[in-house]
């Protein structure tokens, strides 16, 4: 064959098998039989071996050509993936329709009202897929909703996934969830257990693992499905309302579950919920809920968005699976802020696909308002990913003998009396010294979405502070291959890579640190906000509430439990161990020496005087990573001049020059103002 008929041929059969995939994973109306199918794309493998150069990069011959990888980059999604709200009863969805409509209260025209888009929550892995001019370069997991692991190669391999739009020149970016049918999950299983293999717990777990398998190839066997739901495609496009989007969506070639409704009140949302969940254990895929979206885009975006969800959406979720076990005891755990909360050990059962002995009983309050009671029989649930809880007992099945559970009053771990603040329903112990606490403080700290120092686990760290080696996060980074070669159960190699763990620890960004440190309130989100506002860790323990709340996301709660341990005696200690240590305690664009313009770019500054907050050379670094330069003395050349308490000469010089002169305060909130929102 000539080069020109290979060409011809490779483009003929290339085009013919993307239409025939369409219509087999898309459409689900193949017209061609899979053996002819299979024919057919084998041809146009052997051609594209002779002719690699003539091979579409996007070719269906190539689904799983990609290399096997042992590491999936971190990349960066487009927009941020976020979340959706969730809602269990009616009185939710209606309260959300609220919102809405006073969200759009000053946008809504007379005679115009709110539409709603309800469709089917799909409980599987949510994608994002990237295309550029019209071709898939790119598949990202929804990772922390800012950043996700890049599955480029496992995803190509997902039939129902384009790897070219079925219109030319189209950049957007689309999302949906990765699934697997009950029919298919059930096979797999089997298949599993016939190998000798574990079995996974349920079909969502699977597709999870499945989008990380290392080898293409392996991914390509597992019965892995797409169903798309959103679209970002920057205009010119055609699309006004989410119905119309879902429309584009099957136009660019994309599987769009067919279930959805178009509703114009809440009545209409409300019978399709019903509908569903009556027809939820017959459909071929596992859901847990209808998601409501506006469904005009023009409103949608006019409601906007929260740190972690669209004001326009919400999922409005199926009562959870309920299952009944025996509760044999129950035990009481002291969380790393103090409380102290009931668990229960249960005979173990199975709920929603996975074995469960262990579920959360909530506080002493929920204990007796419920009247559980060892040796009862009680109600578990578990509703999608969250920890299993008890939600009753069924009194019927009650022995004899059992009687109502005392809560203790003191603390498991350390003995110290628990309290009870107003407000709160929590037990604590605030014995700043409970090793109960700091057990747990050290498990957050060394945990993936904080210091991700791997090796440091539960078993570790109950030794290390039996033995009070450490009596804060601090001391971590002061224990040696010695030390941890003295634990039982470590030997050499793993003492050398928790070392080795711990000052890899070092480099994890100002945020991270902020987050592990443990401050009450101050959860991912929160910790990363702070830390794109304020320059450094001194900056934030200096500033007050005020400032505190001036931050997003952040309320007086917040601000005063940032506060309260910035203020407290052992935190000194700590943010000076956590410095000796070397561990990055200020942001990350600051350490970074080109950076955005700032108040102090190019400025000449001169600092005198003492501050409450900072020592001078310590402000004085603040500055320059700010992009100024300072100088010892005043004179015409200075832009600025810092003045503390107690500014002698060099501020009556300043002020002769008509030097521009900022208070301690005023240069605390040009520090903030410095840090690109
Ligand atoms: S819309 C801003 N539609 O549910 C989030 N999500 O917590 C937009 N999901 O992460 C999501 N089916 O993985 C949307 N029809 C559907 C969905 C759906 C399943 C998942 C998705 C998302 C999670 C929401």
């Amino acid at each position: 064959m000539k080069r020109n008929q290979a060409r011809k041929r490779i483009d003929e059969l290339t085009a013919q098998l993307e239409e025939h995939s369409h219509n087999y994973h898309v459409l689900a109306a193949p017209i061609i039989s899979d053996l002819e199918y299979d024919r057919l794309l084998a041809r146009l493998g052997e051609l594209e071996s002779q002719w690699p150069d003539l091979a579409h990069p996007d070719s269906p011959a190539q689904r799983v050509g990609g290399a096997p990888t042992s590491d999936f980059p971190t990349v960066a999604h487009v927009t941020p993936m976020l979340s959706l709200d969730n809602s269990y009863s009616r009185q939710d969805v209606v309260a959300f329709d609220t919102r809405v409509h006073n969200g759009l209260g000053l946008g809504l025209a007379e005679n115009e009202t709110v539409e709603y888009v309800a469709e089917l929550k799909i409980d599987g892995v949510a994608l994002s897929l990237i295309y550029q001019d019209s071709r898939l370069v790119r598949a990202v997991t929804r990772g922390d909703g800012l950043q996700g692991d890049e599955v480029t190669n496992n995803a190509r391999t997902i039939g129902s996934v384009p790897l070219r739009l079925r219109e030319p020149g189209v950049t957007c970016q689309v999302r949906g969830e990765v699934y697997m049918r009950r029919g298919d999950f059930a096979a797999l299983n089997q298949g599993q257990e016939e190998a000798g293999q574990p079995v996974f717990a349920n079909p969502r777990n699977s597709t999870a693992g499945t989008l990380k398998l290392q080898d293409p190839k392996a991914v390509a066997r597992r019965p892995l499905r797409y169903f798309a739901y959103w679209i970002d495609r920057p205009s010119p496009h055609t699309y006004g309302t989410h119905a119309e989007r879902l429309g584009a969506l099957k136009d660019l070639g994309f599987p769009v579950n067919p279930e959805w409704a178009h509703c114009h009140c809440l009545e209409d949302v409300f019978a399709f919920y019903d509908r569903c969940e009556a027809a939820r254990d017959e459909l071929a895929y596992e859901v847990d809920g209808v998601v409501i979206k506006v469904n005009s885009l023009e409103q949608q975006e006019l409601l906007g968005f929260t740190a972690k969800s669209p004001r326009s959406a919400m999922a409005y979720k199926f009562p959870a699976e309920q299952v009944r076990s025996r509760l044999l005891d129950i035990r009481l755990q002291v969380g790393r802020t103090g409380t102290v909360s009931p668990v229960a050990v249960l005979e173990p059962v199975r709920v929603a696909g996975t074995t469960v002995q262990r579920a959360t009983l909530h506080n002493a309050d929920e204990i007796e308002r419920k009247d559980i009671r060892i040796g009862d029989l009680v109600l578990l649930e578990k509703g999608g990913d969250v920890i299993p809880k008890v939600v009753g007992v069924v009194p019927e099945e009650r022995p004899a003998d059992a009687t109502p559970y005392r809560f203790p009053d003191t603390c498991p771990a350390c003995g110290a009396d628990l309290v009870t603040y107003e407000e709160e329903v929590a037990r604590r112990c605030v014995n700043p010294a409970c090793q109960g606490q700091l057990k747990r403080r050290v498990e957050h700290f060394c945990g993936r979405h904080a210091m991700d120092i791997e090796g440091l686990g539960t078993a570790v760290v109950e030794q290390i502070v039996d033995r009070e080696l450490v009596r804060d996060v601090g001391d971590l980074y002061r224990l040696d291959v010695d030390t941890f070669t003295s634990l039982e159960r470590l030997g050499e190699k793993s003492a050398n890579n928790l070392v080795e763990a711990l000052a890899a620890s070092r480099q994890r960004p100002f945020e991270r640190v902020l987050f592990g440190i443990g401050i009450l309130h101050v959860g991912a989100t929160v910790a990363r906000n702070l830390a794109r506002h304020f320059p450094s860790i001194e900056a934030l323990a200096a500033a007050r509430e005020e400032e505190l709340a001036e931050v997003d996301e952040i309320g007086p709660t917040i601000s005063k439990s940032v506060r309260d341990f910035f203020a407290a005696p052992a935190t000194r200690a700590l943010i000076d161990k956590l410095r000796d240590a070397g561990l990055q305690l200020a942001g990350e664009k600051l350490a970074d020496a080109p950076r955005e313009e700032t108040f102090f770019t190019g400025k000449t500054v001169v600092l005198t005087g003492s501050m409450a907050r900072y020592s001078r050379d310590e402000a004085g670094a603040l500055v320059e990573k700010l992009g100024g330069k300072v100088s010892s003395s005043v004179s015409g050349k200075t832009d600025l001049l810092i003045a503390g308490q107690k500014a002698g000469s060099k501020l009556t010089k300043a002020q002769k020059l008509g030097v521009r002169i900022l208070s301690e305060e005023e240069f605390l909130r040009q520090l903030q103002w410095a840090e690109p929102s």
